[in-house]
């Protein structure tokens, strides 16, 4: 270490002296545990440390448990939302500090590829998505954050963490990859179908843009509920599998300007293929284990378009900016909370979020609220 990566990394925040920590490892499919594992330390100039004060899961999570995500592979610290407090930096790092609280965003960008510079942090050709992915995650009591100066943002001195966890990934995911890539208008009518933490972000994001009508479609009567309170104008339980006809019927036929698919099944991409009316758009958010069929002997005349991405958090600061001034409250979208060490009963909970009426679920190092 050089004597201004030692000095950088005095610590105004106490690091532990500890050697090791607890976080939740990937052991293949369906099986993970929460258990020790070496505290991450600087490995390149442009990396932070952060010690996790509060984070959470996502169904992209359940997905990699499923084993619907292969690059994922045992031995992998689980996790990419966070917020918490920089341990360390690099010698690279100029706009974090040991001891400022920071948002850590789920894609890690250098900004400096090709890639960033055309906003597409998702592909970063050093970073990407690869947080509790390739590289050790964020359920754990320390991540260690490459390319920190493109990848954290400065928590404001009046935020609430449990709204701005919300910040890390479903947010970005709903409204980048559904409403902008869906490219949702004032009197659209939009069917999203999902809502889960992530569909109902797009619900949230969506009224930026007044939409006519929004259609919430899920098996759960209770996330349809909440999306009813949270703005859905109609909402359809899908659980007799007959979700796109009565959306058929009920918009006399004509479909949906924007259908939106934030699940990441066959079943459910079907129905986004299904409503979508001519002109209209698809936007895929969902994590795909598995082949879809596409219907172009439906679509091929339908001047249709159909969009993909993986969040690239480019919308973050201006999403931070919404939630200060108080007209999005992500902090809606919790219904749980855990202590860290808990972090099985969490997965116990997230995972059977139908029984238990679970949205989002924080994870907390430290106090509990
Ligand atoms: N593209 C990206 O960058 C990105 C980022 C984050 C998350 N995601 C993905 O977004 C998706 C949603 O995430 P989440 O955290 O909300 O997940 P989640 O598992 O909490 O929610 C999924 C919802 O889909 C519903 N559902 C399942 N089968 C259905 C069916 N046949 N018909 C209707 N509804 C059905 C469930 O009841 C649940 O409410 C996941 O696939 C996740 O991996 C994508
Ligand atoms: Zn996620
Ligand atoms: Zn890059």
């Amino acid at each position: 270490m050089t004597n201004a990566e030692l000095e950088l990394t005095t610590s105004a925040a106490t690091p532990s002296a500890s050697t090791t920590m607890k976080a939740l490892v990937y052991h293949g499919p369906g099986k993970c545990a929460w258990e020790d594992k070496p505290r991450p330390a600087i490995q390149d100039p442009g990396d932070a440390i952060v010690r996790i004060t509060t984070s959470t899961i996502c169904g992209t999570d359940l997905h990699i448990l499923k084993g619907d995500l292969p690059a994922v592979t045992d031995g992998r610290i689980l996790g990419h939302e966070g917020i918490g407090v920089v341990e360390h930096v690099g010698t690279g790092v100029s706009e974090f500090h040991v001891g400022d609280k920071v948002i850590i965003s789920c894609v890690t960008a250098c900004l400096k590829c090709d890639f960033c510079k055309r906003g597409m942090y998702s592909h970063c050709r050093h970073g990407g998505w690869i947080l509790g992915c390739t590289i050790d995650g964020t359920q754990a009591e320390c991540v260690r954050i490459p390319q920190a100066d493109g990848s954290l943002h400065h928590f404001p001195a009046d935020g609430d963490e449990e709204a701005l966890v919300m910040l890390c990934d479903i947010l970005p995911t709903g409204y980048e990859c559904g409403v902008l890539n869906g490219q949702v208008k004032p009197g659209d009518a939009v069917a999203i179908v999902g809502a889960g933490p992530v569909g109902l972000a797009v619900l949230l994001t969506a009224q930026f843009y007044s939409p006519a009508a929004i259609f919430m479609i899920d098996l759960d009567d209770k996330r349809l509920a909440v999306a009813k309170k949270f703005g859905a104008t109609t909402l359809i339980n899908s659980t007799d599998g007959h979700a796109a006809h009565h959306l058929m019927e009920l918009t006399e036929g004509a479909g949906v300007d924007v259908a939106i698919e934030a699940v990441g099944v066959p079943a459910t991409f079907d129905i986004c293929q299904a409503v979508v009316a001519a002109g209209g758009r698809i936007a895929n958010v969902g994590v795909h284990g598995k082949p879809v069929e596409l219907h172009m002997e439906k679509l091929w005349d339908r001047n249709i378009s159909l969009t993909t991405r993986l969040v690239d958090t480019v919308t973050t600061p201006m999403l931070l900016k919404v939630v200060r001034s108080g007209k999005l409250q992500p902090s809606k979208l919790v219904t749980h909370r855990f202590a860290m060490n808990d972090i099985m009963k969490a997965y116990d909970t997230f995972g059977n979020a139908a029984k238990e009426g679970a949205l989002k679920v924080i994870l907390a190092n430290g106090g509990l609220r």
